[in-house]
């Protein structure tokens, strides 16, 4: 497929870089915009030194109508991939107006912009936090939506708008993605997840002991309905995640038409599991603690794979090694803790 002229909205953050790098390797001519209110500067430069050549970024929000016109007027985008958003589900529950404001003002500010320069075509970034606890384990793409906080809320809210956007014409082409656990790294050990606090994520926080930043990982709970009590999540590599992508751009260009799909590998893994696949993978004494359930967890999240397998061709190539793998290269690196 030619390559095209894409925005990527957060793609200095963690799943954004690696699909800034995804889509060049694809072929397509990127440029990021972000406000890097979670993502460091240096970000843009590492970027630049794994693919040999400049990276154009825009600092601004994507609340930032004028911002975002200027943008467009310059940049002559075919399609937006959009990440810009607050993730942090405890943060939302304290300041919900923010993750409205964020979540929900920035993809209005886009969509009226894109609109006016007659750029349809957007992949969106959803979450599996829309099915709250599902019912169906694997889950389906057809589960109902459930809102378990604002954040969740927000995403839930961004796939109704971009439904009834699609409904009134069909010009546009979106790709809703719900994504199930990123985790790992790039292989280049240059862009990786990097929280600037105390992680609340399994895996940055179990980077972080192997590290020895902290001392114990804390498992929530170990009483849930799953094979050994913890936990269990659809882990996927962020490597294949960011694949996901550009298969889904490719689509939107192809059919001219939108789809929903989970991004998952099918398979899920207990909180007990990382921790031992990420000690063999580290080699670091990975000392835990059972404490109380964390208020507001899911038992299980594991996705039914097979919808975005028939409609993308995407299938997940990484094992829960090498995502294990790639976070301790990464974390343990020299290019972590980047200064800006
Ligand atoms: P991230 O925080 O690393 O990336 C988000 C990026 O958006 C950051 O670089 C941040 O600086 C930028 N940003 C935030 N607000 C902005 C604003 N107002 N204007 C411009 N830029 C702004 O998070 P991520 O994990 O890479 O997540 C990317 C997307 O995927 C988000 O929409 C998130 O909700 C969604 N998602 C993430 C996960 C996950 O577990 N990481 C799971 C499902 C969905
Ligand atoms: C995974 C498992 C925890 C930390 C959250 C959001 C979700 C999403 C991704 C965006 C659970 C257990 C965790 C720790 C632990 N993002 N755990 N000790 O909860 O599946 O999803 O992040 O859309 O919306 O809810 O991910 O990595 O926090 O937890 O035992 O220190 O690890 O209980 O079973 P989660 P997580």
């Amino acid at each position: 497929m030619a390559g095209r002229r894409i925005l990527l909205t957060g793609g200095a953050g963690y799943i954004g870089s690696h699909t800034f790098l995804a889509l060049a390797e694809a072929g397509h001519d990127v440029v990021i915009l972000d406000n890097f209110v979670n993502a460091r500067r240096s970000v843009v430069d590492r970027l630049a030194q794994i693919v040999g050549r400049p990276v154009e970024a825009i600092d601004a929000d994507v609340r930032d109508a004028e911002a975002l016109e200027a943008a467009f007027r310059k940049g002559g985008f075919e399609a937006v991939v959009h990440f810009a958003a607050l993730k942090a589900v405890s943060e939302s529950v304290e300041k919900p107006l923010d993750y409205f404001d964020v979540n929900i003002g920035g993809l209005m500010t886009l969509l009226r912009v894109m609109e006016a320069h007659d750029c349809r075509r957007l992949v969106f970034s959803s979450s599996a936090t829309v099915y709250g606890v599902p019912d169906e384990t694997p889950t389906p793409e057809t589960a109902d939506f459930r809102a378990m906080n604002p954040y969740g809320h927000t995403k839930i809210m961004g796939e109704q708008i971009l439904n009834w956007l699609s409904a009134s014409d069909p010009r546009w082409a979106i790709g809703a993605l719900r994504y199930f656990n990123p985790a790992g790294a790039h292989g280049s050990a240059m862009i990786g997840e990097d929280p600037r606090d105390i992680p609340n994520n399994l895996f940055p926080f179990i980077a972080k002991v192997a590290t020895g930043e902290l001392s114990r990982i804390r498992v929530f709970g170990n009483d849930y309905d799953t094979p050994d009590g913890t936990g269990v999540r659809d882990y996927i590599h962020v490597e294949d995640l960011a694949r996901g992508h550009a298969l889904s751009l490719d689509k939107l260009f192809e059919s001219g038409e939108g789809h929903l799909v989970n991004l998952g590998t099918g398979r899920g893994y207990s909180v007990l599991e990382v921790i031992a696949a990420y000690k063999r993978a580290s080699n670091r004494d990975l000392p835990f603690d059972i404490v109380d359930r964390r208020p507001g967890d899911v038992p299980i999240y594991v996705a039914s794979a097979g919808k975005a397998a028939e409609v993308l061709g995407f299938r997940t190539e990484r094992t829960l090694d090498e995502m294990c793998a790639s976070s301790w290269a990464w974390i343990s690196g020299p290019h972590s803790e980047g200064t800006e």
